[in-house]
């Protein structure tokens, strides 16, 4: 069967109303799980692999979800037979890539419109929408105010939303759950996943991927999950640090700049459904099972530096992830003898500006971040 490829393999778990004419396909999932080598097993002081997710159509993780909307989409759109339909998204830059991508993909009726941050997002990144013929606006302010405009026009105009608010992009995300579990040949024992938190949509569907899985008794054990956040946009972190789930209050955080710019969020939309889930999760695989770490600015890079440097392709929350790894293994969080996987959730090459400010030394003060000398010397251009 052609069309129940990558992703769609799984299609009874996430899209199984769907007519095969509806689905849209372009080579999303089935990304790598590359091990570590012995050098950074060592420096974690654990084995772990990056999943690369940056090997996706778009060159994130974002395209799971986008191929599973757009295919509802399109059931949809042929079902009322509509002659035009706007399909918006905020973005901090990979939404907007994957959205566009599989927009211009489908074609009429569909017209693409995304909304970025000024500023706030990487050329690479902004040239994606552009190329594939998206409306592009820039607005003033964070992620949260794109947000806030997306949400106010999906409630007053008939447009399909695109953020992960949209139930179907967490149905396709939940893909990567499975993709894990199967690497493991269905044996979560002693598995821990690192997801970076920035919206908070992708925790929520590998969470709840995993729990699904567990619901239908594919898998007996469920993995650990941590979420990973920068301390400079760190709202699920600030939740769930404070000890007594009686004394937990919700609070979005004012972000400052971040080399974790995709996840650079203050009031991540899909809260609710993390707490909803990291219960589940609890309440099936105990304390411990679920936990949020917070990472420095400077680990951040150092860590992304160092991963590249041992044959990955890990962005800035790649690095975030192999961060929160360390940060776990430090705080007695995380044991030798079990074994991490990180999302790796989008391509290096999106975000090789912050890689030569690093190498460069010319990071703006606000990011706190300097090179570690014996990785930042390494690099050589010989002419
Ligand atoms: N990593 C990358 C590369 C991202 O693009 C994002 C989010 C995240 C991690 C965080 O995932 O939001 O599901 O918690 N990017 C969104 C965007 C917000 O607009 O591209 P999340």
């Amino acid at each position: 069967n052609t069309a129940l490829r990558g992703i769609f393999r799984f299609y009874e778990l996430m899209a199984p109303v769907l007519e095969e004419e509806d689905i849209v396909y372009l080579g999303e999932g089935n990304t790598p799980i590359i091990e570590a080598n012995d050098h950074l097993a060592e420096k974690a002081g654990l084995r772990f692999a990056f999943k690369n997710d940056g090997q996706n159509p778009s060159a994130s993780f974002k395209d799971r979800g986008m191929a599973c909307a757009f295919s509802y989409l399109k059931a949809l759109v042929r079902k009322h037979g509509w002659d035009e339909v706007l399909t918006v998204c905020a973005s901090t830059g990979d939404t907007s890539a994957a959205a566009a991508l599989y927009a211009s993909y489908i074609g009429s009726p569909l017209k693409s419109v995304v909304l970025l941050p000024h500023g706030k997002v990487t050329p690479q990144q902004l040239s994606q929408p552009l190329g594939s013929g998206a409306t592009v606006l820039e607005i003033p302010g964070v992620f949260d105010d794109c947000m806030k405009v997306v949400e106010n026009l999906a409630e007053n105009y008939r447009v399909a939303l695109l953020n992960s608010k949209n139930s179907w992009r967490i149905l396709g995300q939940e893909s990567y759950a499975f993709e894990v579990a199967q690497w493991c040949d269905w044996d979560l024992k002693g598995k821990c996943v690192f997801v970076p938190v920035g919206n908070a949509g992708n925790i929520t569907a590998v969470m709840g991927g995993f729990l699904k899985l567990h619901r239908l008794g594919i898998i007996s054990e469920l993995p650990r999950v941590f979420g990973v956040q920068s301390h400079h946009a760190d709202p699920v972190y600030q939740y769930y640090s404070v000890e007594d789930p009686a004394k937990r209050v919700y609070k979005p955080v004012t972000v400052t700049p971040s080399v974790a710019q995709a996840a650079m969020i203050g009031n991540p939309v899909s809260f609710p459904r993390v707490k909803h889930f990291a219960e589940q999760f609890e309440a099936i695989g105990g304390k411990g099972s679920f936990q949020v770490l917070q990472v420095t600015e400077q680990s951040i890079m150092d860590s992304m530096i160092e991963a590249n440097m041992n044959g990955h392709i890990a962005c800035t929350q790649g690095g975030e992830c192999y961060a929160g790894l360390k940060r776990a293994k430090e705080l007695g969080l995380i044991a030798e003898d079990e074994f991490a996987i990180l999302d790796a959730t989008a391509h290096a090459l999106k975000f090789s500006g912050f890689q030569d400010m690093y190498f460069s030394n010319s990071f703006p003060p606000q990011f706190g971040v300097q090179p570690d000398t014996a990785l930042a010397n390494a690099p050589e251009l010989v002419i």
